[in-house]
């Protein structure tokens, strides 16, 4: 049968997409690396069907392989008589703990069909979140920013791991960036922060991320001129409504 890799989205159940939330209710076990993950997870799927697994808290390259031997080892049983789903936060295929059990999988047990189910990413909603615009034409880099690092060169980043934001901030600054925070975006586990203060987001979670944008850039944006006087309703000098216009959507 399959294993699936299924994005959970940010955080908060109502974000679970429609094909993930199919997936983890006919799944026969659900793995989930985290707490925060599982407390997403079980909204769909019976505390009875979660799995269990060691996950390695650990960067030693040789610890991670034995540790995702054994976790692979425990799940392509389980996926071969049937359906079985890892859950992961955002994206399977961003900056996720999947990576290592895909790869794992496709080295030691090449006979599990699997199948990643995608996931809204923090990568995109934390436009949202911060009210940030990408325009069409604009480049966005992702980097991490972990220990007070700050990364510099595109015009615009998003950073994630950003767990020392006062320090990050510092050099961000210096290099030219105005920079916005965004702490546990969408998520139901403890509070949402959205600020442009590191001082409201110093204390060290991991759930926190950046956006950082060049001071200056030029923005190309045919309908930002647009003020109270030129914005009224296109139909009502020519007869037309803007609902009749094809492709409005
Ligand atoms: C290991 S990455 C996992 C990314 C995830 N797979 C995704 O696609 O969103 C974890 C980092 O993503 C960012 N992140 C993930 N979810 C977030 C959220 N809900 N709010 C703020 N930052 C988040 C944080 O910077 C965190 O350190």
């Amino acid at each position: 049968m399959t294993l699936y890799g299924v994005g959970l989205g940010p955080g908060e159940a109502d974000l679970v997409t429609v094909r993930g939330e199919r997936v983890l209710e006919s799944a026969d076990v659900v793995y989930s690396p985290g707490r925060l993950s599982r407390s997403v997870a079980t909204e769909y799927v019976p505390e009875s069907n979660i799995g269990d697994l060691d996950f390695p808290m650990t960067r030693d390259p040789e610890e991670l392989r034995t540790a995702w031997k054994e976790a692979a080892c425990e799940v392509a049983p389980r996926a071969r008589e049937g359906d079985v789903a890892f859950v992961t936060l955002g994206d399977p295929n961003v900056y996720s703990t999947f990576g290592h059990l895909r790869r794992t999988m496709d080295a030691f047990h090449p006979e599990v069909e699997l199948e990643i189910v995608p996931g809204v990413s923090a990568v995109t909603a934390f436009t949202t979140a911060l009210g940030v615009e990408i325009d069409a034409g604009a480049g966005l880099a992702l980097k991490e920013a972990s220990g007070g690092a700050s990364p510099s060169g595109p015009d615009r980043m998003v950073l994630f791991k950003v767990t020392d934001a006062p320090a990050t901030h510092e050099g961000l600054d210096a290099a030219g960036y105005d920079v916005t925070y965004g702490r546990r975006l969408y998520m139901e586990q403890g509070e949402t922060v959205v600020t442009g203060d590191p001082e409201e987001v110093a204390e060290r979670d991991y759930y926190t991320l950046a956006y950082a944008e060049k001071r200056g850039i030029e923005k190309d944006r045919a309908t930002a001129g647009f003020d109270a006087e030129t914005n009224t309703d296109p139909g009502e000098a020519d007869g037309r409504t803007a609902e009749t216009e094809e492709g409005s959507a």
